[in-house]
């Protein structure tokens, strides 16, 4: 049997609503009503739900960005608040939406891309010359298929395709143990989703994370997931 690497379990969120008018907090919205589900060692889990269901904000909860009201979220059992940030940087990643918001406009992506590894050896305690992480570069180009002239380039230069696989490669480069991808695809045209999805697939065999899928095409989440939660108005649908 598998481990479970990541529980949810009774998460419930809310946001302040404000009066415009007073500029004071007069009610809160419920975004999410007490969530619970888990997630084994090396699956795809798709979620599926509506735009503004609560998807974006399950996320950024399990990614630490967001304090969930009530509940609690547990990484290979233990709560995602006990572990220190260096090492949880290597556990979950979150690959946004647009993966513009990840790339600084005014660096090129080569230095974008060096400073990531640098701070991949430095979380493991790593001294390391110019040639290893130049070396890791290389690799990591590789595995994601982009060719050295990249790293010339700013981020308005890329292609669609090229920008998520940048992204892609800015993510893995920590080897997160979980990576939850934020309709990582709505930036690119359908032609390239399938081919993306499928790049998942086989970077999952490879480095042996798990992934969460938060998309709005049930299809898609059919095909590449081994199982599916839809939330509809803050809640988990039974099936
Ligand atoms: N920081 C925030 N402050 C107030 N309301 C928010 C905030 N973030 C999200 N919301 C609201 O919470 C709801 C769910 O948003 P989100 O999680 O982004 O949905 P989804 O990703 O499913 O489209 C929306 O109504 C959104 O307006
Ligand atoms: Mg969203």
């Amino acid at each position: 049997m598998k481990n479970n690497i990541l529980e949810v379990r009774n998460v419930t969120k809310s946001y302040p609503v404000y009066s415009q008018l007073l500029h004071t907090k007069i009610t809160k919205k419920i975004v999410l009503k007490n969530i619970t589900f888990s997630l084994e060692e090396n699956t795809a889990l798709g979620v599926l739900g509506p735009s503004g269901c609560g998807k974006t904000t399950l996320a950024k909860i399990i990614a630490r960005i967001e304090q969930p009201d009530s509940g609690e979220v547990l990484f290979e059992g233990r709560n995602i608040f006990s572990y220190p940030n260096k090492t949880f940087a290597c556990m979950v990643q979150l690959l946004f939406q647009n993966p513009y918001s990840m790339l600084n406009p005014k660096l090129n992506i080569g230095f974008l891309i060096k400073e990531r590894v640098r701070q991949y050896f430095k979380l493991n305690n790593t001294k390391v010359e110019d040639s290893t992480v130049n070396k890791k570069i290389s690799e990591l180009l590789e595995t994601v298929k982009l060719s050295p002239d990249v790293l010339k380039m700013y981020p308005y230069q890329l292609s669609g395709g090229q920008r998520q696989r940048v992204a892609i490669l800015l993510v893995l480069c920590l080897y997160p143990k979980l990576l939850i991808l934020d309709e990582p695809l709505s930036a690119l045209d359908v032609s390239l989703q399938a081919q993306m999805l499928n790049f998942f697939a086989e970077l999952k065999q490879q480095f042996k994370f798990s992934y969460i899928f938060i998309t709005h095409d049930e299809n898609l989440a059919e095909y590449f997931c081994d199982q599916i939660i839809k939330i509809e108005n803050g809640e988990i649908l039974t099936k």
